[in-house]
């Protein structure tokens, strides 16, 4: 598949159904709150995320990453939604046929082991490889990241042994890997 036929696939906004409940969907301005900017601020959600040197967000600087990738051909940010209410984001992005790049942060960390991840993470994938068909998606994953490496793992993911990946922060992330009919 060409890269065009990719952004093809991207033109239709999708909308992934991952429980009655729950949903993913691209984020667009108007669902920015107040909620949602301070969740990014929260020690806890951003402890193993790349922020920019340790910038805080805010409305103006959420809303330029909101549209920016609304109108990226090479990226989709979902929101998560459960029972209409945002609780968290997960971003393809760098789209390509050879692969794709996925992050995620859920924000209510009441929701945090229940299987959320897990679901996301495989939805995600799931489209990156079977809708758009890349042939593999990618996460830098902090190593001491332990609850994302198990949730990446539950959803067909493993690392790269010999594989590391310097983000712009100067951490040094594993790279996990799941490619179709592997998990
Ligand atoms: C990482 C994150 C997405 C995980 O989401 P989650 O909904 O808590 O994960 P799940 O409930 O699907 O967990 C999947 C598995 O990992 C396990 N797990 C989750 N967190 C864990 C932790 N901190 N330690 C050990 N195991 C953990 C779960 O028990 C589950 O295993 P099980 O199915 O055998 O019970 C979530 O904690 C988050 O958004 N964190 C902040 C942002 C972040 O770190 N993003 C990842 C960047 S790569």
């Amino acid at each position: 598949m060409s890269f065009s036929s990719l952004n093809l696939a991207h033109a239709i906004d999708p909308i992934l159904q991952i429980a009655d409940s729950a949903l993913l969907r691209p984020l667009k301005t108007e669902d920015i709150s107040s909620n949602y900017i301070d969740s990014l601020n929260t020690p806890i959600v951003r402890k193993y995320l790349s922020t920019q040197g340790g910038s805080q967000y805010n409305n103006t600087n959420v809303t330029q990453f909101v549209l920016q990738n609304d109108t990226a051909s090479d990226c989709i940010l979902f929101g998560f939604f459960v029972k209409g209410i945002h609780c968290g984001t997960c971003r393809l992005h760098d789209i390509r046929q050879q692969n794709s790049w996925l992050g995620l942060a859920i924000f209510d960390t009441t929701l945090w082991g229940q299987g959320w991840g897990r679901k996301i993470i495989t939805a995600v994938s799931n489209y990156a490889l079977n809708q758009l068909q890349t042939e593999e998606v990618l996460a830098a994953i902090d190593p001491q990241n332990v609850g994302s490496q198990h949730a990446f793992a539950k959803s067909g993911f493993h690392v790269l042994v010999d594989e590391k990946l310097t983000r712009a922060d100067g951490v040094i992330t594993e790279i996990w890997q799941r490619k179709l009919n592997q998990g």
